[in-house]
């Protein structure tokens, strides 16, 4: 079959069309004729093999451990391996995977759902990771609620733009930052207001936010604090400023540390799989956290494993 390759960490010119041979589904693996695949930002971060903590991470120290790129898929299931309940050959599916810039891709059965009959390939595979990343966000970490004021940071992007739709949907009044281009397309996902930070300074309305959702992950940890309500939570889903070493990771792994300095409004929980690329989003849970310490004090991380997509 042929597929998109790369043998070393690099720019996108590592990568080249190839044959391969076509891989075949494991235990509890459904085999997938690929349909379209999704690029988010984690697909360049495991072909840059940047930053260098992902390498960490098990993707490979020298070289991408799986060496074909993309993990969004949507496609019609080809095979099903030992085991698998929920799949037959011919449904039309999506979810994650490792290597769907493939004519084939196997998935873990529990990695993809069928596809709903009103998407298109295209649109189901661009849905996987940011979708199930925003509402891990909204729901899980941030735990939003009707009547909440939500701000969301990068709302005109991949996983801000479910984000802001997720919140409305759980009720909230949700304000969106983006940039001028986006003011329209965030307005038109449900926001009740848009801050272009081009132009306007997110703290200038003096606004308070029960919780904050930052996909964008360059404004210091302290403004963030600022902007919430004495019980509020921050929920760091990623950034992509921090350098070769670390990335935007850093500021998840600051966070619990910060929440010991700049009190309990921002306390932390990082997840395991949340390292740009991974596939669990980073998390700075503060609600939560604070609640099951009775207010006080810095949380261990938590290991929340591999997320699934929604059924
Ligand atoms: N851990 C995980 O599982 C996971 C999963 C998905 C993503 N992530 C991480 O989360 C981050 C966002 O991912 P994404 O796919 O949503 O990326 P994206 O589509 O590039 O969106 C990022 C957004 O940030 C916005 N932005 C940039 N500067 C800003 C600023 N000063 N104020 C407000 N917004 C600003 C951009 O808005 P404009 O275009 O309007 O400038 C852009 O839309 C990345 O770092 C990614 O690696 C992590």
């Amino acid at each position: 079959m042929k597929a998109i390759v790369q043998d070393v960490y690099g720019s996108a010119d590592v990568l080249e069309l190839r044959d391969i041979a076509r891989p075949g589904p494991r235990d509890g693996e459904v085999l997938i004729r690929v349909r379209a695949a999704g690029v988010d930002q984690g697909v360049w971060h495991l072909m840059a093999g940047l930053p260098y903590l992902i390498r960490l991470f098990g993707y490979g120290l020298k070289k991408p451990k799986v060496p074909v790129r993309g993990r969004e898929v949507a496609g019609v299931v080809e095979a099903v391996g030992g085991g698998v309940t929920r799949f037959a050959p011919g449904d039309e599916v999506f979810g994650t995977c490792e290597g769907s810039f493939a004519e084939y891709a196997c998935a873990e059965e529990d990695k993809a759902a069928r596809k709903p009959g009103g998407l298109s390939f295209e649109e189901a595979a661009a849905a996987p990771i940011s979708g199930v990343t925003a509402l891990q966000a909204v729901r899980d970490a941030g735990q939003v609620t009707v009547g909440q004021k939500v701000l969301v940071l990068g709302a005109g992007g991949g996983v801000g733009s479910f984000a802001v739709q997720l919140a409305k949907a759980f009720g909230a009044d949700v304000t969106g930052v983006c940039s001028t281009g986006k003011v329209e397309l965030v307005r038109s996902l449900g926001a009740d207001a848009v801050i272009d930070y081009t132009t306007t300074d997110i703290a200038g309305a003096g606004k308070l936010y029960d919780v904050i959702l930052d996909t964008a992950g360059n404004r210091p940890l302290s403004l963030l604090r600022r902007l919430l309500v004495p019980k509020g939570t921050l929920v760091i889903i990623g950034g992509e400023n921090g350098g070769k070493l670390t990335g935007g990771f850093q500021r998840s792994l600051g966070a619990p540390l910060a929440s010991l300095f700049l009190g309990p409004e921002v306390q932390g929980a990082c997840r395991q799989g949340n390292a740009p690329g991974s596939r669990g989003p980073g998390i700075a849970d503060g609600r939560r956290q604070r609640e099951a310490r009775g207010g006080q004090g810095l949380s261990p991380c938590r290991s929340a494993g591999r997320h699934p997509v929604p059924p």
